[in-house]
């Protein structure tokens, strides 16, 4: 041990797991961040770390399962290393509380979403004074000064907004994550640029709903500003592809739409959350929309945009939902002409609305039959979408060797569709070039790489210790 180092912790090395979504990621890397300010070093498995962490997420049932099915197999290197620290973290913290420890009491720690800046300080507390909870009700401030230690080192999440003031019947996000707060402005651009001088060349902007970003930044004024925040960033030198996720299709307004349209550095791509197809069901649901003025602003941004990619989200079996309702969801896909979405089965989250609808469950097996024929259409759009694709030459940004095959390489198009290339040289990570698409499958291209157009432009970085499960 290095006692000149803050709390000693010279050795110690940190494992972080990660659940759920693209903002969770973005926490771990901030919890990595702060382990690392402390003195501690990234490992690559549970089995040789000191601290394990694990950020959760509990979006549906199974995630909670997941968690706690993990928790228990970690019990025996608990005991086999009795230094050995676990904690817990994230949205199921923030949701379970006190109950993790007593469900699992070899916990150490357990941190909710409100203040993963104590990640270091809480687990040193309990290596001290022994087991420790700390959830927060609020955010105290937007955790923009965090260090955080990123993945990739041409690409990076950028959060420009925490919490939800929606209330969708069915998500529990709200009650996990909080009221939404979102970022200054000259915050995000000061991260961005830092980021362009580090070499990051693409950008992911964060947030539950980014189309209401700014309408809290001006005292007493409401004026949303995610078009001037898409304008601001576009004029970034260096920046190549701007991202965001999710837009919420209530709050998607014209001026958004023109700025995806003028700002050379937003993608072609547009995550655009459906949920259901059936008014009836919107309405329910309290998403603010319905069907048709839904498929109005796909129209608009689709006139506006040329090829845009247009992905969703959508959930099956919300309760009530008739054999008309599902119906009703599938036109709207069909019409739609989705590249991809993901399907959820409805998991009903104690504390939700919805889940208070007992009384009008949809039966597993009407769920089941649903599932299926929404996959098969969703299925035919998206290979559809992809085969329309064969024979364009496409801007790639390599993302590495594919896991299977080191021989084959994968990047990403603009539309943000995985390509599966070979090269000979093989271009490095972060190379951006162009790939003629030959194939076509519903997830995922393959290509013939044509060219480099523009090579790496980040410092050799050591690699991150976040991993997805
Ligand atoms: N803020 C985003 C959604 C974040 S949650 C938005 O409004 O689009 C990601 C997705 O999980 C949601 O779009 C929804 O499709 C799904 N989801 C959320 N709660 C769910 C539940 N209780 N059961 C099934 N799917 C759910
Ligand atoms: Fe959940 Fe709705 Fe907020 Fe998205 S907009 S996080 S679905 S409450
Ligand atoms: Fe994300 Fe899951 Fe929390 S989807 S916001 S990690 S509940």
């Amino acid at each position: 041990m290095d006692p000149s180092l803050p709390g000693g912790d010279a050795a110690r090395r940190y494992f972080v797991r990660t659940y759920g979504c693209q903002m969770n990621e973005h926490d771990s890397e901030r919890i990595a961040g702060l382990l690392e300010a402390d003195g501690m070093e990234r490992c690559e498995s549970e089995d040789d770390a000191d601290v394990i962490v694990l950020n959760t997420c509990c979006i549906r049932e199974n995630a909670d399962n997941r968690l706690y099915g993990h928790l228990g197999a970690l019990t025996h290197l608990k005991r086999s290393r009795p230094g050995l620290q676990i904690a817990v973290a994230g949205c199921l913290a923030q949701k379970d509380r006190d109950a993790i420890q007593e469900r699992a009491p070899h916990v150490d720690a357990v941190f909710g979403t409100h203040n993963v800046h104590r990640a270091a300080e809480l687990l040193r507390e309990a290596r001290e004074q022994g087991p420790v909870t700390e959830i927060l009700e609020e955010l105290a401030e937007f955790p923009s000064a965090l260090p955080a230690r990123r993945d990739l080192a041409h690409s990076a999440w950028v959060a420009i907004q925490i919490g939800c003031d929606n209330s969708c019947a069915f998500c529990i996000v709200p009650a996990v994550r909080g009221r939404e707060v979102n970022r200054r402005m000259g915050d995000i651009l000061s991260e961005v640029e830092a980021l362009g001088r580090d070499g990051v060349t693409e950008i992911t902007l964060l947030g539950q709903n980014v189309n209401s970003y700014g309408r809290d930044l001006d005292a007493g004024q409401w004026r949303p500003r995610f078009a001037e925040l898409l304008r601001e960033l576009d004029a970034i030198e260096g920046l190549r592809r701007i991202r965001f996720t999710s837009p919420h299709p209530k709050d998607l307004r014209p001026e958004t739409i023109a700025a995806m349209a003028e700002c050379e550095s937003v993608c072609e791509h547009l995550h655009f959350p459906l949920q259901s197809g059936s008014d009836r069901v919107l309405a329910r649901m309290h998403r603010g929309y319905t069907a048709e003025r839904y498929l109005d602003r796909l129209a608009s941004a689709r006139a506006a945009v040329d090829d845009l990619a247009v992905t969703t989200d959508i959930i099956v079996g919300f309760p009530g939902e008739s054999d008309a309702d599902f119906e009703e969801t599938l036109r709207v896909v069909m019409e739609a002409g989705f590249d991809s979405a993901y399907t959820f089965v409805y998991s009903p989250r104690s504390g939700t609305e919805a889940a208070g609808m007992v009384d009008e469950f949809v039966p597993p097996q009407v769920i089941r039959e649903r599932m299926d024929r929404l996959v098969e259409v969703v299925e035919g759009s998206a290979l559809s979408r992809a085969r329309a694709r064969v024979g364009e030459v496409e801007e790639v940004l390599v993302e590495g060797a594919s896991k299977k095959d080191p021989g084959v390489l994968t990047g990403r198009t603009r539309q943000n569709k995985l390509v599966h290339f070979r090269a000979d040289p093989l271009p490095a990570a972060g190379t951006y070039g162009e790939a003629r698409i030959t194939e076509a499958a519903p997830h995922f291209l393959m290509g013939e790489w044509l060219r480099q157009t523009a090579a790496p432009r980040h410092r050799t970085r050591i690699p991150l210790a976040v991993s997805s499960s």
